[in-house]
């Protein structure tokens, strides 16, 4: 990886996986820097990974600093913080760094307009599956980031996942998919563990069946070269068990349901971006 020293403002769940990933793909502790809120979370980060730690509780400067002598530095902190971590960062920028946000909603321009005009912007979305390094992150470059730019962000998202490089004007579609997935597959387990206790499965067996199901399918479908619906007419016999139940959730029109679902995700993500 062409990173030489990193910065991540903001290391809550997603900063936190992004370092983990970071740390576990051989990158050297020494050169990250991490900022915080909280006194007690840069601690904590500094003992558990051995990266220095820059909390704002207890210096103003601590973005300020933590961005020293950086050539990327990642923005983690909920959107609404952006553009304020940038301004506060920003007279302390190398001249040829790259800023990465991960905020959902927070747009390139608005990056731009925060630091000085040598510096490179891109955003992205991962999703949670960061945590465990199976995440798919959408990776969009602003109007300054220079295509090496764009393989040193492209190689920081794959320590922790797959990554798709798309137009900036395609990225809250992506976050409609990917990056609110990962609560659609939650929310189906859930609603598929409750019916497996109608069948009077107690809780703890019922969770298993149904997590392992999920996870035993997906990498299935991952490790052989055969499309979901191959594999599902495999398992769906005629005239079978399978087939009965399959004709039950077509009943539901579950097509037509996740386009509604991304459909109103989408309009929330404008709503968002129009200050709504
Ligand atoms: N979670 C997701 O599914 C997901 C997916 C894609 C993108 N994102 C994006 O990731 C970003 C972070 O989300 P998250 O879920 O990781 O949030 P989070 O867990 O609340 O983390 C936010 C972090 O920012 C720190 N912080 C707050 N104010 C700060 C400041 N002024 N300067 C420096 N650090 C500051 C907090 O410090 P303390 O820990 O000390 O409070 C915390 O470590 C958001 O912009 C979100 O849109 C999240």
């Amino acid at each position: 990886m062409d990173i030489q020293k990193i910065a991540i403002l903001g290391s809550g769940s997603m900063g936190t996986a992004i370092l983990s990933g970071l740390l576990k793909a051989g990158f050297d502790a020494a050169n990250v820097a991490v900022s915080t809120k909280s006194v007690a979370t840069a601690s904590r980060l500094a003992e558990q990974f051995g990266v220095t730690g820059h909390p704002t509780e207890a210096n103003p400067e601590a973005n300020a600093n933590a961005v020293v002598g950086a050539d990327v530095v990642l923005v983690a902190v909920k959107p609404a913080y952006v553009a304020e971590v940038l301004r506060e960062v920003s007279a302390n920028l190398r001249e040829d760094a790259l800023v990465i946000s991960v905020a959902a909603g927070v747009t390139t321009a608005t990056m731009e307009a925060a630091v000085p005009a040598s510096v490179g912007v891109i955003r992205s979305m991962p999703n949670t599956p960061a945590i465990v390094g199976r995440a798919v992150t959408g990776v969009a470059r602003g109007s300054r980031a220079t295509d090496a730019q764009l393989t040193k962000a492209v190689s920081l998202f794959e320590t922790v996942g797959k990554v798709v490089v798309l137009p900036e004007i395609q990225i809250d579609e992506l976050g409609t998919v990917s990056g609110s997935g990962p609560a659609y597959v939650f929310f189906l387990i859930e609603k598929f563990t409750a019916a497996a206790m109608e069948l009077g499965f107690d809780a703890e067996t019922a969770h298993l069946l149904v997590t392992e199901t999920f996870l035993g399918a997906s990498e299935l479908l991952a490790a052989v070269d055969k499309t979901p619906a191959e594999l599902r007419r495999q398992v769906t016999s005629p005239n079978g068990t399978t087939e009965r139940a399959i004709a039950q959730l077509e009943t539901g029109n579950l097509e037509d349901l996740f386009v509604r679902a991304t459909k109103a995700a989408l309009a929330r993500s404008k709503e968002l971006a129009a200050g709504k």
